[in-house]
């Protein structure tokens, strides 16, 4: 990560509460997970494993939300961990903080206790470029599941998806952070900065402009493989799952995604789209 402001600024806003504020939902991200898990196996899911969890907000979120639920998180960024203890954690009560589990390692090594979910959002399973690798991890999280078990996953595509473009703005509100720092409305700017349509490599960047801060530029880059909807399903059940499902949104009249996901088999091909991925055990 690389921060070059365009002009020397104090008390810049740590780039964590900017990501969390612009890319993560973890409500929805829960919910989605909770209603396809209840029409799957028609029970409530209680616990859950979020791999790539960085700062651990989804795993803390449901720990937090009832007192029957366990989570577990893997990351193996000891910092961005521990980043996520302090802000994340320390507001959880002491019942909930015992029913959180952090592990730093790598999500194809990792060991935990099996789970009724486990989620790996934000694309973060895109690191794997190579199929082989793919397959082992998704084999590892069919072993980390329940038997009545769901994989949660994220993917973006699109027309504009495998092209180089730095056109992708968003506003997003401001906040204050639990110490008191006020954040205004500020910029959440995503650039594709590369993509080769042999391999499907891309790369990508977050900046963000802050307004009275400066422009923080590429506070994070992604080296990612691009896999496809059917690559995926596809990898999940050569890796046992027993199904694999997606899930998409359609468009409000401003052309912005409705954020209602529904089962779909076949979607118009459009400029960009955020689907989940589900595999069912
Ligand atoms: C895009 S962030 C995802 C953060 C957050 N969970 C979210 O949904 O927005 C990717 C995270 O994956 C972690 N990571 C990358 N490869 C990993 C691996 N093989 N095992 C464990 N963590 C990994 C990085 O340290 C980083 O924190």
């Amino acid at each position: 990560m690389h921060l070059i402001m365009s002009k020397k600024k104090k008390n810049l806003p740590d780039i964590h509460w900017l990501y969390e504020a612009s890319v993560q939902n973890v409500d929805t991200d829960l919910d989605f997970g909770k209603r396809v898990y209840q029409k799957h196996w028609k029970r409530k899911p209680l616990t859950v494993r979020e791999d790539f969890c960085g700062t651990a907000k989804l795993a803390a979120r449901w720990a937090q939300r009832n007192k029957l639920h366990e989570a577990w998180g893997i990351d193996f960024h000891q910092p961005t961990l521990d980043w996520g203890v302090k802000h994340n954690v320390s507001g959880l009560t002491d019942q909930q903080k015992k029913r959180l589990h952090l592990v730093c390692g790598d999500v194809l090594e990792a060991e935990t206790p099996k789970v009724d979910m486990t989620f790996a959002l934000n694309f973060s399973f895109c690191v794997f470029k190579q199929r082989e690798v793919l397959r082992e991890y998704y084999k590892r999280v069919y072993q980390s599941l329940n038997e009545e078990g769901l994989f949660v996953m994220d993917i973006y595509g699109g027309t504009e998806s495998i092209m180089a473009k730095s056109d992708d703005v968003r506003e997003i509100p401001g906040l204050t952070t639990p110490d008191g720092m006020k954040i205004p409305d500020f910029e959440y700017l995503w650039e594709q900065a590369d993509y080769n349509p042999i391999n499907h490599d891309t790369t990508c960047h977050i900046h963000f402009k802050v307004p009275g801060f400066g422009r923080i530029e590429k506070a994070f880059t992604y080296e990612w493989r691009l896999w496809t909807l059917m690559e995926i399903q596809e990898i999940l059940l050569e890796a046992g799952f027993a199904k694999a499902e997606v899930y998409l949104h359609d468009f409000d009249d401003e052309g912005e995604s409705d954020e209602i996901f529904r089962l779909r088999k076949t979607y118009e091909n459009v400029q960009g789209w955020v689907a989940y991925v589900v595999g069912v055990k």
